[in-house]
């Protein structure tokens, strides 16, 4: 009666795609234990690796929330839980470190029931997650740390979520800079009206950058990876931004951006080698202007 589930950090919005794209990386990522108790009710009774920076009543904290509105829906507020989470990525990195957590908390309390709800069945329970997490119930961290690979939004009312193909030689090179740029914040700071001549611009690259992952056209993805609505805005919180992608398209990457709503960046690569070599090139670039960073190669 104790299950215990990996969920991994994710990489949401891929530059063009703010809201509606995201994906999943091999490491990072959260762990958290499940077990059944006889004290009814759901028990957070354990968080390590968060330095102390997440709630902890059961009510707030995104995980036992999460697990809490779950039994509520499938009338099983009855039984007794405990909750250890235990986070092994930063928290506040722009890699999805609270849908990791909700991700997590999820599938092991579905798993410990016997599996009543189909995995695509969790996804409205954590992007309520989120939304008591970041202040926003956005799906495109959720989705990709549930169902893996790359996922699209296609709507979210009604929810309607699509898994999309990843190109063979798919990698990214994901640098999170210790800096602070909670979602929340990061959020508030875009504008909220776009004109329609921008708004072309951005759907073009975001068809495009869909349209490449199919086809399996590597140039066709990098020229899709643009942003003209919310990287203007967001680039200005993080520190290095544009000497990190230039580091990053000299050494060979296909496109480059901003991880979520930051601090963290990711580049698109072909190859291993070339994700490592971007990770290093940025990591010393940040280490020379004394800010200490995280790296990680990941496959697509
Ligand atoms: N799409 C969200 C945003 C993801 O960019 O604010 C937050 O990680």
């Amino acid at each position: 009666d104790c299950v215990h589930v990996f969920a991994p950090a994710t990489v949401a919005n891929i530059v063009c795609g703010f809201d509606v794209l995201g994906f999943a990386l091999d490491e990072p990522g959260d762990e958290v234990t499940l077990r059944r108790t006889d004290k009814t009710g759901v028990h957070l009774v354990n968080i390590t690796g968060d330095g102390g920076r997440l709630p902890r009543e059961a009510e707030k904290n995104t995980v036992s929330a999460s697990v809490m509105t779950f039994l509520k829906h499938i009338g099983r507020t009855g039984i007794g839980v405990e909750i250890e989470l235990h986070k092994q990525m930063p928290v506040g990195s722009g890699l999805g470190s609270s849908a990791a957590s909700t991700v997590a908390g999820l599938f092991a309390i579905n798993t410990l029931l016997g599996s009543p709800l189909s995995r695509r069945d969790l996804l409205p329970f954590a992007i309520q997650g989120e939304a008591l997490a970041c202040g926003h119930g956005h799906a495109d961290n959720v989705a990709p740390a549930l169902l893996g690979g790359i996922t699209l939004v296609r709507s979210y009312e009604p929810l309607d979520v699509i898994a999309l193909p990843a190109p063979q030689s798919l990698y990214a090179a994901v640098v999170f800079p210790h800096v602070d740029v909670p979602t929340r914040d990061a959020r508030q700071m875009i504008r909220t009206k776009v004109s329609l001549k921008e708004a072309v611009v951005q759907w073009g690259n975001i068809a495009g950058l869909v349209s490449g992952l199919f086809t399996a056209d590597y140039d066709l993805i990098g020229r899709s990876m643009h942003d003209v609505l919310i990287e203007p805005t967001r680039a200005i919180l993080i520190p290095e931004f544009y000497e990190m992608r230039k580091l990053a398209m000299d050494a060979g990457a296909l496109g480059f951006g901003i991880s979520g709503s930051g601090p963290s960046v990711f580049a698109f690569v072909q190859s291993r080698e070339t994700a490592a070599r971007i990770t290093s090139a940025i990591q010393s670039h940040l280490m020379q202007q004394g800010i200490e960073s995280n790296g990680y190669v990941s496959g697509i």
